[in-house]
């Protein structure tokens, strides 16, 4: 089945049609969520929702349904389309309207989309680790909002792939901000390392995960911004999302990251990782 879900229905997706004004399709003046799915259950909904409508709120834009409303909308979606390993990709925009930059009136209501998609879970680059480009950060100053602006992240993403890299991880002068879609991290003597959730990065749900994580299983974790200097030097690299969950990062630029191998913290966290995900109860 290839069911989306577009202003409050769920239809074929050849039937799904958006207009060419939508505000998020000419301004990408919208949000979104990117959300798990292992075995057919969510993965972190709630925190995904709560973040959605946070950004919402950051941005003046009302979303149409309530936060319990939307969610039983994707969990039919998940049913609908019988979705295993996968994600929901939910997209929140202001509308349509005449094309203006200022807001338009109230009483243009956002328009709502989502669309489910297998996503295996990358196994094996999780296991042998992967390489990253480092980049200057060129993002605007609202990185704490997972606005559907994503051009920054865009240019530095394909500049990375392009020399064969998995993430940009960039910096904004000395300092480590995130990946390109990732948030990250370097362990230093045993200690996590990662840069606090300011207006510079997004504040990555895997990433409090593994914050929750850590203090349940007494690991050091600071939320204390390094520099690349530092981040070159470190014992361990990894980075985190959704999509990749933790995975080890085990090369930068030239620079091998401590032997070139998955370090025994990351394996640790990958671990608990796994373990939260079968324990964590269904929404549905
Ligand atoms: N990316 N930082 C940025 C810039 C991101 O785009 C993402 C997620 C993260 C990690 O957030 P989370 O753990 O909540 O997925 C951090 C998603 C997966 C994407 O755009 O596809």
């Amino acid at each position: 089945m290839n069911s989306v879900f577009i202003n409050g229905e769920v239809v074929d997706r050849a039937n799904a049609k958006i207009d060419i004004e939508d505000r998020g399709y000419q301004f990408g003046d919208g949000i979104y969520e990117v959300i798990r799915v292992y075995g057919g259950n969510t993965f972190t909904m709630k925190e995904h929702m709560v973040r959605l409508y946070q950004s919402a709120e950051k941005m003046k834009l009302e979303i149409p349904y309530p936060e319990e409303e939307l969610t039983a909308h994707l969990l039919k979606l998940i049913d609908s389309n019988q979705v295993k390993d996968g994600i929901v990709y939910l997209q929140v925009t202001r509308g349509v309207s005449a094309r203006q930059h200022h807001f338009p009136s109230g009483d243009v209501i956002g328009s709502v989309v989502a669309y489910t998609k297998d996503f295996p879970v990358p196994s094996q680059q999780m296991e042998l680790g992967v390489t990253a480009k480092l980049l200057e950060d060129i993002r605007w100053l609202r990185c704490d909002i997972k606005s559907l602006n994503l051009l920054g992240n865009l240019l530095a993403k394909e500049e990375a792939a392009s020399e064969g890299h998995f993430e940009a991880i960039l910096h904004r002068g000395d300092t480590v901000t995130e990946g390109s879609s990732s948030n990250a991290f370097m362990v230093k003597d045993g200690v996590i390392y990662t840069h606090p959730a300011t207006n510079l990065i997004l504040n990555g749900i895997t990433r409090r995960v593994i914050e929750g994580l850590c203090r349940e299983n007494t690991i050091s974790f600071q939320e204390e911004a390094f520099l690349v200097r530092e981040l070159l030097e470190a014992d361990e690299v990894f980075i985190a999302s959704t999509t990749s969950e933790v995975m080890p990062v085990i090369k930068i630029d030239e620079q091998t990251i401590g032997d070139g191998k998955p370090g025994p913290v990351t394996k640790r966290l990958q671990a608990l990782f796994s373990e939260r995900k079968r324990e964590q109860s269904p929404v549905k």
